[in-house]
């Protein structure tokens, strides 16, 4: 782990944060004055039962949806205080999400898929970057492939590979291993320990696999709204 100095802000704070949806009649609360904080370098699984809002969590988290209330902080930048484009300007730099559903650009190929972020911080797409991260998640022989010529397990990790490529300070990560064999996985989770090693990036790691909550620092409940220790 890199040195940090003492002021380092927070990867990720949420202050009584609550989000609502509207379910016909009714008015959900999904997210209901929910804290968290994550440190640079640390790892946070989070597991809860389908439909307890870890997807909606993820989502505030990244930016991706606004808060009822509450603020979302990440790397000590309130997001509520970003309009676009610099919502997504700062998404690209700080942000890496694995979407559940992967969210790859049906037009694009895979290299491109993975270069976005590249693209967006006007970084170099030749660095061998995406090389590596291909070759390291086994879809080094995919990337003139279009998204629809992949299987589930295949976008899954092009969606990881995007996540990752340009060096994110906060990974947020949906279900990453849902869609992948045990071996992948492992792979995945070797990667995810190197990448927040070495870097001090932070993981959010949203995850029903066992492995995958043992590896990580701390393990959260989301429950009623909020994240319970477990
Ligand atoms: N955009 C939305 N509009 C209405 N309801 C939503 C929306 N997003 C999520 N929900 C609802 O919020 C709840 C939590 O969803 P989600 O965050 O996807 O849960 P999880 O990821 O834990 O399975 C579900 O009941 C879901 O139907
Ligand atoms: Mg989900």
């Amino acid at each position: 782990m890199q040195s940090r100095p003492e002021t380092q802000p927070p990867a990720l704070q949420l202050d009584k944060v609550s989000r609502r949806f509207r379910a016909g009649q009714r008015v959900v609360s999904v997210i209901d004055g929910l804290d968290l904080r994550i440190e640079p370098a640390e790892r946070v699984a989070v597991m809860g039962a389908s439909g307890s809002g870890k997807s909606t969590l993820l989502n505030l988290a990244a930016g991706m949806d606004r808060p009822d209330e509450g603020r979302v902080e990440v790397l000590g930048e309130a997001l509520e205080d970003l309009a676009e484009p610099a919502l997504t300007q700062f998404r690209a730099r700080h942000i890496g999400l694995v979407f559940q559903d992967f969210n790859l650009i049906d037009s694009l190929d895979v290299r491109e898929n993975i270069a976005l972020p590249l693209w967006l911080n006007g970084m170099d797409t030749e660095s061998g970057r995406i090389a590596q991260l291909a070759e390291t998640l086994g879809i080094a022989s995919l990337l003139e492939r279009m998204p629809d010529q992949l299987s589930g397990g295949e976008k899954q990790r092009v969606a990881i590979a995007r996540a990752l490529v340009h060096g994110p300070d906060l990974l947020l990560a949906d279900e990453p291993t849902g869609s992948l064999d045990e071996t992948a996985a492992a792979r995945v989770l070797d990667l995810f320990d190197r990448v927040t090693d070495e870097s001090g990036c932070a993981l959010v790691l949203v995850t029903h696999n066992p492995e995958a909550a043992a590896f990580c620092d701390r393990r959260l409940d989301l429950r009623g709204g909020r994240l319970h220790s477990s």
